[in-house]
């Protein structure tokens, strides 16, 4: 117990020496995987937390809707934020009869697992999920082995939704697509700029490279999709509602902010 307690706080002065964010719950974090994971060792611990190198790389995992993904250097790290995506999500699904769900750019495969085991297992959902990386997927498949029970995803290597097929029933297209402007990115703080791969977060010039091909490739496809949730940011927010007016006219928009109040969602009903 007594080594415990001196293990915790000798983590704690270290997390607050080198500025670390919430040193406090990271400093649990870490004592209890160090109890776990016998072999780590601390010093090697602080070594790459020193260097920025974000805890949940370090650890290979992160706590995202209650279960815990593994993630790794392809992978962006799911944000919190990202879980009202998946609750706002899984709502609209079950009020509206959707049978299909696509999530592109999945990454880890947060979202798509999540939705998945959120989800009532007596209706017959079809879940796909897309990413450019074939590295990514590794990890995401891994995570949908580990984490889902009964249901299957189908995981598609593509650029966007380009190989996804014509599907029959209702169908709803999430994507968290990379939407940072290319010099904000070049500005954001040297752990996502060392660690987290590039090409989940640079949007291009506008932050709307990946979004004004995605809304192409839909109007070109039969997809018989309903609806559309993104993610995007407070600061393309006006930039991503008028993209979208200028590709689908007919839609109805609505803007949904997140868990810190800034304006991060848009549901698309075509
Ligand atoms: C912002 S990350 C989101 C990851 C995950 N969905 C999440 O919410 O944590 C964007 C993802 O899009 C993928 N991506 C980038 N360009 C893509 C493209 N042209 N087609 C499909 N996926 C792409 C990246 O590899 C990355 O995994």
């Amino acid at each position: 117990m007594q080594n415990n307690l001196s293990k915790l706080f000798r983590i704690q002065r270290f997390l607050n020496d080198i500025k670390y964010p919430d040193a406090y719950r990271i400093a649990r974090e870490i004592s209890e995987y160090l109890n776990i994971k016998k072999r780590s060792n601390e010093v090697e611990i602080f070594k790459r937390l020193h260097l920025e190198e974000p805890w949940e790389y370090v650890r290979g995992s992160v706590i995202f809707c209650n279960n815990e993904f593994k993630i790794s250097k392809d992978t962006l790290i799911p944000r919190i934020e990202t879980e009202q995506l998946v609750y706002e999500c899984k709502e609209y699904i079950e009020k509206n009869g959707i049978k299909n769900i696509v999530d592109v750019g999945t990454g880890s495969g947060s979202i798509v697992i999540s939705l998945a085991s959120l989800l009532k297992d007596n209706i017959p959902y079809s879940f796909y999920a897309t990413d450019i990386s074939k590295e990514a997927l590794k990890i995401a498949k891994l995570n949908g082995k580990k984490i889902l029970k009964t249901k299957k995803v189908r995981w598609l290597t593509t650029n966007l939704i380009k190989s996804v097929p014509k599907f029959d029933g209702p169908t709803l297209i999430i994507a968290n697509l990379p939407y940072i402007p290319t010099e904000q990115y070049e500005k954001l703080e040297k752990s996502v700029l060392r660690y987290e791969p590039r090409l989940a977060l640079d949007g291009g010039e506008d932050g709307l490279q990946y979004y004004k091909e995605l809304f192409e490739q839909i109007k070109a496809k039969e997809l018989n999709c309903k609806s559309i949730y993104i993610e995007t940011e407070s600061s393309i927010f006006k930039e991503s509602k008028k993209l979208i007016k200028k590709y689908f006219p007919n839609s109805k928009v609505r803007g949904i902010k997140d868990c810190f109040n800034k304006e991060r969602f848009l549901k698309i009903e075509l």
